[in-house]
């Protein structure tokens, strides 16, 4: 049989991560997160893409050393071509494309969102991976889409939002409260210990399986202004049950356009992605949804929910074994198509 390593190489935001599948199993997963945009409350891209160039030789250097194999032990190399941050992109682009040129092996060129969705197909002993056609949900900081996947790379959104993603909901709502950024997973944090129905929020009334998030932030706003006026220590006293009711409306929110959106494609299988997807309450509804609506749910490991190479690199093995490489000419793109 062959044996196919893959190097994997993400850099389309503020994580450069690197990891080495051999044969679709994780040898190395390498993450350097990028701690300089905290202190910003977003990611800076042009300090994120400095960062990235810092960071991406140590990342594969770490990578292939904890996978136990050389550089020239590579069969291919993959590489997250967009969407994201342009400056970020450009330099593990145009590091992918020098190693595959001076080690002369196949460069892949991967679609960041449709490699969150493919994280599923990672081989894990105890992860079940869903068959053909499946929903997924990829819920992340730049993206809030339904995707109707119909083989590895046969894909098609069928909702996506209007406006802020998901993780933007989650990120600024967290900012509103005075919690750092990325808030999101802090969020989550607080409101395991707080009532999901304390403080009601209007949902947003959109078309299709199409998601608005920008309203809510604003009600979020007004409500926490408002009740600072009378009692400013508001936030300190609630922030459990404030957290714990803005993470429920959101998924209030996702759970409507889910069910609108297997009512619609009778296809029951329902696959998250996305750094949202290490969302607890999320995570809990999803699984309880099997029960309930005899859905199948999929849900990645912690590690490959938010950006990570594993992801990339088992893209990378599917557009390897049909052999779809990418050529040299290849360039980096900001936005590009599911
Ligand atoms: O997929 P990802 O790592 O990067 C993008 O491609 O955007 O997603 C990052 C987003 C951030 O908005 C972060 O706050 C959110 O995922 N996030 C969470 C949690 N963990 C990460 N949001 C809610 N609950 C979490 N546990
Ligand atoms: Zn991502």
């Amino acid at each position: 049989s062959q044996n196919i390593y893959i190097l994997g190489i993400e850099s389309s935001c503020d994580d450069t991560a690197a990891a080495v599948l051999h044969n679709g199993r994780i040898l190395s997963n390498v993450v350097a997160t990028q701690e300089i945009h905290q202190k910003y409350g977003g990611v800076v891209p042009e300090l994120a893409s400095r960062a990235h160039q810092q960071n991406i030789v140590p990342v594969i250097h770490e990578a292939l050393s904890r996978a136990g194999i050389s550089k020239n032990d590579l069969t291919a190399i993959a590489f997250t071509r967009g969407p994201g941050l342009m400056g970020s992109l450009l330099v593990g682009t145009s590091f992918a494309k020098s190693l595959s040129l001076g080690l002369n092996i196949p460069l892949l060129d991967i679609n960041h969102m449709q490699a969150h969705i493919l994280a599923h197909f990672i081989e894990e002993p105890e992860f079940k991976k869903p068959d053909f056609p499946f929903l997924a949900l990829t819920i992340s900081g730049g993206h809030t889409q339904i995707v109707k996947v119909s083989d590895y790379f046969q894909m098609e959104v069928i909702g996506e939002t209007l406006d802020d993603a998901v993780g933007e909901a989650f990120d600024k709502s967290a900012k509103i409260l005075g919690l750092p950024y990325p808030g999101g997973p802090l969020v989550d944090k607080y409101a395991q210990k707080g009532d999901p129905k304390a403080f009601p929020f209007p949902k947003p009334k959109v078309e299709g399986l199409n998601f608005s998030f920008s309203g809510l932030k604003t009600s979020i706003l007004y409500f926490i202004q408002k009740q600072l006026k009378e009692d400013p220590k508001f936030i300190d006293d609630h922030l459990e049950d404030i957290c714990a009711s803005i993470q429920h409306t959101i998924i209030g929110i996702l759970m409507d356009k889910l069910k609108k959106a297997v009512k619609q494609t009778g296809i029951k299988q329902i696959a998250i992605a996305g750094g949202v997807s290490a969302n607890s309450g999320i995570r809990q509804t999803l699984r309880e949804a099997e029960g309930k609506y005899q859905w199948k749910t999929y849900i990645p490991k912690f590690e490959y929910t938010t950006d990570n190479a594993a992801m990339i690199a088992i893209a990378g093995h599917f557009k390897f074994l049909s052999e779809d490489f990418a050529h040299m000419g290849t360039t980096a793109k900001a936005r590009i198509k599911m």
